[in-house]
């Protein structure tokens, strides 16, 4: 069956000292907590931070926490000033990246046809892609919300064959619910990811849609996780601020343990 996950967007936030003591206070959290290999912690830190945070978390942690990338280029190498490229990832042991993003696609114009890119190329070097995908409010309030997140997951996903596909996790992220307070209620986060998941059992079958992990991510955070976490396609959260807080963080990995 698809893994659950809590997996943490630090986006470009804390000082390397900060970033330490993070991850430091994660691994501890995570002490009493008993290996379960159904469930999954993916930390994705600033680029500068990947190898920190990966020294930081001891080899038997390691086979619950994983930590990814928030970005990369759809090439393997070139003239691409300040571009990470996937196989730099790959070298230094990263299992994950972040493709598509809300911010990637609204603040450094990200289009589906680049995601598509991008999604093949980490793909291809080996990563675990967490694809996002999401409609702004405006659109929401014209309804158009399933159309919108259908094209960007048809667009991104559905030339992929069913053994990549199986290396990707969707994040479903109402870009209206991100950093805001405001959180998408269970059944509007419920809703939309039971029509990705149908999406995929057209396209593919209905297998790898079940074994597709569907992620929630909005404004996620303690109070709320649990009514959201405990719906039947929610199979986790990608969180922005709460993963900056090492016991916020925890707790919401241990609310999906207890509820999923
Ligand atoms: P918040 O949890 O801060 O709303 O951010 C969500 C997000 O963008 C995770 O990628």
């Amino acid at each position: 069956m698809r893994a659950k996950i809590v997996a943490g967007n630090w986006k470009m936030n804390k000082r390397l000292e900060e970033a330490e003591a993070l991850v430091f206070g994660i691994c501890q959290s995570l002490k009493d907590a008993t290996i379960d290999d159904a469930y999954q912690l993916i930390i994705c830190p600033p680029a500068l931070y990947l190898n920190t945070v990966q020294d930081v978390i001891s080899e038997e942690d390691r086979s619950q926490i994983f930590v990814g990338a928030q970005n990369c280029h759809e090439k393997d190498a070139g003239a691409f000033t300040g571009e990470i490229a996937a196989p730099m990832l790959t070298d230094l042991g990263i299992s994950h990246v972040i493709i598509g993003h809300s911010e990637r696609r609204s603040y450094y114009g990200e289009t589906d046809e680049l995601l598509k890119a991008k999604v093949e190329n980490a793909l291809r070097n080996d990563l675990s892609v967490i694809f996002c995908c999401g409609e702004q409010l405006s659109v929401r309030e014209e309804n158009g919300h399933f159309d919108l997140v259908e094209k960007q997951v048809r667009t991104a996903l559905f030339h992929l064959s069913p053994e990549q596909l199986s290396n990707v996790i969707i994040a479903y992220e109402p870009v209206w619910a991100i950093g805001t307070g405001v959180v998408a209620s269970p059944e509007q986060a419920e809703e939309m990811h039971a029509h990705i998941r149908q999406l995929l059992t057209t396209q593919f079958d209905a297998t790898l849609a079940a074994n597709t992990t569907i992620l929630y991510g909005g404004s996620c955070k303690p109070a709320n996780a649990e009514a959201i976490f405990s719906k039947p396609n929610v199979d986790g959260g990608l969180i922005g601020g709460a993963s900056l807080k090492a016991d916020a963080f925890v707790e919401l990995y241990k609310i999906l343990r207890e509820v999923a």
